[in-house]
This record gives structure tokens, C-alpha cells and sequence, in this order.
């Protein structure tokens, strides 16, 4: 195990204060991005780091803060959420920017506008939160998410903007566009669960 993989009692700490800040904004949240979402998304990033020999503490401040300043979780916020809680905390200036460029370069989003994760701590947090997009999970956050934005769960269509359309539009696609090995490894279990819960799902649909 690197040096780099261990946390500090300090490093402990402030990722304790961070987890209290975090639990605090989303614990209300009912679209799929929980606290509890935070949380799967750190413990899969932690796990992912230590096997691809990444920096823990760097994973784990970026994973528990990936979704504070997304408007589309905590409406049309302000946004700076992420920095001014870091600037607050007595951190390195050049690790609140590490962090700061991690939670940019994140969305689907930003990578469709050509952003790339450029460090290898970026590509785990954004392969943890795309492998929470995926299996049984994510099965639950898709209609989950589709509910409070008033979309219909299945409309007949692979193409619109139902629940199960985006299963094809969106989440099949994940596994290919996960960084690191140890991801899509994980991300293709998933995803074969999530083809066996769409053929059942069609075969209901149809009476069968
Ligand atoms: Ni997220």
C-alpha cells in the first residue's frame, strides 16, 4: 500500500467536517442524489484508488463534494459552494484547485462539450459516480430522477425523454466510457444486470 493511500488524522478530520457540510445539503434530496448517493460514490472511489494506486484524501474530498454546486440537484444555487467550503478549511490553495478542476471536468455534460478528467484522481471520482448510474442502483436513481422531473417511466419509445429511453441513450453507453480498468470491469457487471431488468421490463410491457 503507498504512503498516499493512508489519510492523516488531520486528512481524517476534515473529510469528517466535509461529510457533515455535505449530509447537510442533500439529506432532503429525493432525485437520486442523496447523501446516500455521496456516500456510494466515495466508498466506490476509495475502492477504486487503492487498487489504481491514487491520492485518498484527494479522491475522497472530490467524491464527497462532486455534486454540491450541480444546480439541477440544489436548483438555481449560487454555485462556488465547493470552494468556499475549501477555502475555509486550511487546505493547500493547489488542492482546492486539484478538487475544484475534478468537480468541473465531471458531468456527462462537460464531457460531451469535450472537458477530459485530466488526473488519475478525476477519472476515479468520475468513474465512481458513473458506476452508481448503473446496476440495480442505478436502475432505482433512473426512475427515481425520472419522477421529480415529471417524466413518464416508458412511452413505447427508445427515444424520448422516458425513464427507459434513457437506459438506451445514456446509461448502456457508461461502460465504455469508464477510465479506469478496475471501473469497467464493474461497470459491465452492471450492465448486464441492467439488460436482464429491461428484457423483463419489455416482456411485462408487452403481457407477456
Ligand atoms: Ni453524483
Amino acid at each position: 500500500m503507498s504512503i498516499r493511500s493512508r489519510l492523516s488524522s488531520d486528512q481524517k478530520t476534515l473529510l469528517q467536517k466535509t461529510e457533515t457540510y455535505v449530509e447537510k445539503l442533500l439529506h432532503d434530496d429525493t432525485s437520486g442524489h442523496d447523501y446516500f448517493h455521496i456516500l456510494r460514490v466515495r466508498k466506490t472511489a476509495e475502492s477504486i484508488a487503492q487498487k489504481e494506486k491514487a491520492d485518498a484524501f484527494l479522491v475522497q474530498m472530490a467524491a464527497l463534494l462532486h455534486d454540491v454546486d450541480d444546480p439541477k440537484i440544489l436548483g438555481d444555487a449560487p454555485g462556488g459552494r465547493a470552494e468556499a467550503f475549501l477555502q475555509n478549511l486550511s487546505v493547500p490553495e493547489s488542492f482546492v484547485s486539484q478538487v475544484l478542476d475534478i468537480i468541473a471536468n465531471l458531468s456527462f455534460t462537460s464531457q460531451m462539450n469535450g472537458a477530459r478528467e485530466g488526473s488519475l484522481e478525476g477519472q476515479i471520482v468520475q468513474d465512481a459516480d458513473r458506476l452508481d448510474a448503473l446496476g440495480a442502483v442505478g436502475i432505482a436513481r433512473t426512475f427515481a430522477y425520472g419522477g421529480s422531473r415529471h417524466r413518464p417511466i416508458y412511452s413505447g419509445s427508445a427515444d424520448d425523454d422516458s425513464s427507459i429511453a434513457h437506459f438506451y441513450q445514456k446509461l448502456l453507453r457508461l461502460p465504455e466510457l469508464m477510465n479506469t480498468k478496475t471501473a469497467t470491469r464493474l461497470a459491465r457487471r452492471r450492465r448486464r444486470l441492467m439488460l436482464g431488468f429491461l428484457k423483463a421490463f419489455h416482456q411485462e410491457w408487452e403481457g407477456r
